[in-house]
Formats: C-alpha cells, sequence, structure tokens
C-alpha cells in the first residue's frame, strides 16, 4: 500500500486555504485525501475556515460565531493569496462535500472539528446529523484538537471513523489508544520524529509533512498517510522511494 497523501486545507501551499478551489486542486495534483477544518456560523451553519476568526484569510474581521452565512457569504476568501483569486467564497460544509461527489472524489475526507478553542453549541449534531444524510462515495474521518467532541461524534454514531489528532501526546490520545476505539493517529510530525514513533494497530498520518526531508522520513516508513501543503511535490517524492 503506498502511503496516502492528504491535501491540508486542500492544496494550500498553492491555493487559498480551505476553499473550492484549494480542493479542487487538491483533486488535480492527484490527492488521496483532503483534509479540512469546520466551524459553525451565528445562524447555525457549518462553515469551513481554519481560523476561529476570518482576520487572515478574508477582507473581513471578527469571529465566525459572531457572523451569519450572508454575512460570511460577503467576504473575500482569495485575495489574501493572491489577487488572481479575488471572488473565491468561504464555503460551507454542504457546498464542499457537494463539490467532491461532483469531482467523483474516492479518497479520504479528514474533518476536523474546529472546537478546541470555541465549542460551537450542537456542533456535534449538525456534523453527525448532516453527514449521515449523504450518500457519498469517499471515506470520512473525523478528528479534533478537543477530544470530547470525537466522544461525543462516537455516540451519535458508533459506527464513525475519528482520528486522535495532537500536537504532543495527550492522555486521551493515550487511552483512545488503549481502548482500541481510535486507530488512526494524527500526531505533529514533530512530535513523531522526536519520538521514533512507532505503536503496532495504528495507523499513522502526521501533519503538516511540507519537507523533503520530512516527506522522505514517511514514505520510508510506509506511514498510512501523510497531511501536506503541497500534495504534487509529495507525489512525486512518494514515486522516488515507494514506486
Ligand atoms: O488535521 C491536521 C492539521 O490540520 C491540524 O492542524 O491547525 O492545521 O488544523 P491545523
Ligand atoms: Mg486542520
Amino acid at each position: 500500500m503506498l502511503t496516502k497523501i492528504i491535501a491540508h486545507r486542500g492544496s494550500k501551499g498553492v491555493r487559498p486555504e480551505n476553499t473550492l478551489v484549494s480542493f479542487e486542486k487538491a483533486i488535480d495534483e492527484g490527492a488521496d485525501g483532503i483534509e479540512t477544518d469546520v466551524h459553525m456560523s451565528k445562524d447555525g451553519h457549518l462553515i469551513i475556515m481554519h481560523d476561529e476568526t476570518v482576520d487572515r484569510t478574508t477582507d473581513g474581521t471578527g469571529r465566525i460565531f459572531d457572523k451569519t452565512l450572508a454575512e460570511l457569504k460577503q467576504l473575500d476568501a482569495g485575495s489574501y493569496f493572491g489577487y488572481e483569486y479575488l471572488g473565491t467564497r468561504i464555503p460551507t460544509l454542504n457546498e464542499v462535500v457537494q463539490f467532491l461527489i461532483k469531482k467523483n472524489f474516492t479518497g479520504l475526507f479528514n474533518l476536523e472539528l474546529k472546537t478546541d478553542k470555541i465549542q460551537y453549541p450542537g456542533i456535534e449534531e449538525k456534523v453527525s446529523n448532516y453527514m449521515s444524510q449523504q450518500e457519498v462515495p469517499f471515506q470520512i474521518v473525523y478528528s479534533s484538537f478537543h477530544p470530547q467532541s470525537l466522544v461525543k461524534m462516537h455516540a451519535l454514531n458508533p459506527n464513525i471513523e475519528f482520528a486522535s489528532l495532537f500536537k504532543v501526546q495527550t492522555k486521551f490520545a493515550r487511552k483512545f489508544y488503549r481502548s482500541r476505539l481510535v486507530k488512526d493517529w494524527h500526531p505533529d510530525i514533530r512530535w513523531v520524529r522526536a519520538h521514533r514513533f512507532f505503536l503496532p494497530h495504528v495507523q499513522l498520518r502526521p501533519w503538516t509533512v511540507n519537507s523533503t526531508d520530512d516527506m522522505r522520513y514517511c514514505f520510508k516508513r510506509r506511514f498510512d498517510g501523510i497531511i501536506t501543503d503541497y500534495p504534487g511535490r509529495a507525489s512525486i517524492i512518494r514515486r522516488s522511494i515507494q514506486g
């Protein structure tokens, strides 16, 4: 099995992150998976963005949770990256899922619930309800830096697949590992390298694997996947190591 190349917020290195153009680029570059982040708007819509505020990646300011979907849709989410992306909009989870279906995406869809800084009330129920109503041709893996969100997701649907996401190993990651409830680990690549990590029963997919050295390290060890801003470059390096 080849190590999966998972596009971090889409092809974030070459397109405005977490937008349809970054997901399209990831598919065009042959990514095996797509990672993205979800928040909630003031009026309860599931919004795709990395930060809790719109400041860094749009022409607006303020928290996602303080804005309605209509307000968020007025913002430009492309020009921060390059003038040619002016007019790019913040997508909703529904728009991303429908886009991936339309594109016949059959890889791994890693949906990260951004609940570590703001615990959006009811976001787990909304995500779980929405996703369970969709017939998707791709594998869904949930993750979160806020493990309670995953516990809630699991209670809502015991069949979901979820990953332990962490910068440094937490007691939750150890607990999840012992329980065998979680077989997917998404640790920081720096933690992996510092610990010369190997554990049986774990599908390891570190982030954010961007340097050639880190890519070679993961491909040589045949980790299950890497999460990278540069899927195009990663596939060239993977070919040179794994064929
Ligand atoms: O899910 C892997 C990675 O996306 C976690 O970090 O901050 O980029 O969401 P962040
Ligand atoms: Mg993320």
